[in-house]
């Protein structure tokens, strides 16, 4: 499916824009410009280099130039808490903001809210595109940096049965852990590798972006063979090593394409109060992903 072309631009047309440090491979741009041009608004998607020092004049700058709103991707999830006016029941579930909204609440004032369109995102496409039945799964999650986070707690209120979390910092994965353990404490959260078999092991790690990386964990500890699904939330590359070597021990596996898909859509709906062109989305983002 191909997006209508968009209206020129003009004095009329309004911004939103994806903010991060590195910015250069985001396909975000891609997939809200078929978006916004098939819902037929007069808006653009840039995406800037925002070094995390400048996050909050960056903000307020888009703030005064009456953007409509902006995503945040690494390193901003966190800092973001703090630099918006009211948050948004997501952002404080998740404890981070990937998406903004400005809204003029009074005349001359526009106010910011923040929104956490990443966990629900996760749990979506690991259902659509694994067929995965989250509720009693037995996970191993790599990664407890901002995103791991997330999508530990997101796993953990979607009532997975038991939850194995590694990380190169393990404090990290302890304090995860700890807080997994106060808001669901019938759930078993291990900090290690899992013994037996496991139905999804997840990378939530950095560790693919580079095709030099090693593997997401260590192989003298836990086997691919021990999962039936494999997911990396990293989409570009579309193979990683970890999903190739997934492949290779016969898991279902599944890129991080589908995640950023449906917290962009997601953003789009809050942004424009409009349901998202999930298709023209999708296919935007495959052929800047894929090249078809
Ligand atoms: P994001 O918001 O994408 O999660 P992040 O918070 O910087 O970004 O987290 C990056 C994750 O990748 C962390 O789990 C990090 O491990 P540490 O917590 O120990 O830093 C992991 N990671 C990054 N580089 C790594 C490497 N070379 N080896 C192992 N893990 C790595």
């Amino acid at each position: 499916m191909s997006a209508p072309f968009p209206a020129p631009i003009d004095s009329s047309t309004r911004y939103c824009a994806v903010f991060g440090h590195p910015i250069k491979h985001s396909a975000s741009p891609a997939m809200q410009n078929a978006g916004i041009a098939a819902l037929g608004l007069n808006w653009r998607y840039l995406a800037c280099e925002v070094h995390p020092d400048h996050l909050r004049e960056a903000i307020a700058g888009a703030k005064r130039m009456g953007f409509v709103g902006v995503n945040l991707t690494v390193p901003h999830k966190l800092l973001a808490i703090e630099m918006v006016d009211a948050l948004d029941t997501s952002a404080r579930t998740w404890g981070a903001v990937n998406t903004i909204q400005f809204e003029a609440d009074a005349p001359g004032n526009v106010a910011t809210r923040g929104f956490n369109t990443d966990a629900d995102a996760i749990t979506r496409s690991l259902q659509e595109d694994l067929s995965i039945t989250l509720r009693g799964a037995r996970v191993l999650l790599l990664g407890a940096g901002g995103a791991g986070r997330t999508a530990a707690l997101k796993l953990a209120a979607h009532g997975v049965g038991e939850l194995h979390l590694v990380n190169r910092t393990e404090s990290k994965a302890a304090a995860v852990a700890a807080e997994i353990q106060q808001r669901h404490p019938g759930l078993k959260v291990i900090v290690g590798y899992p013994k037996t078999e496991v139905d999804l092991v997840l990378n939530a790690t950095s560790l693919g972006l580079r095709l030099e990386d090693r593997l997401p964990f260590d192989d003298k500890k836990f086997s691919l063979r021990q999962a039936r699904a494999a997911y990396d939330m990293i989409y570009r590359p579309a193979e990683t090593p970890f999903l190739k070597a997934a492949k290779a021990a016969s898991c279902l596996t599944a890129n991080g394409l589908g995640m950023l898909l449906y917290q962009g859509s997601k953003a789009l709906e809050i942004w424009s109060g409009q349901t998202a062109p999930i298709a023209v989305m999708r296919a935007a983002l495959e052929k800047n992903v894929y090249g078809h």
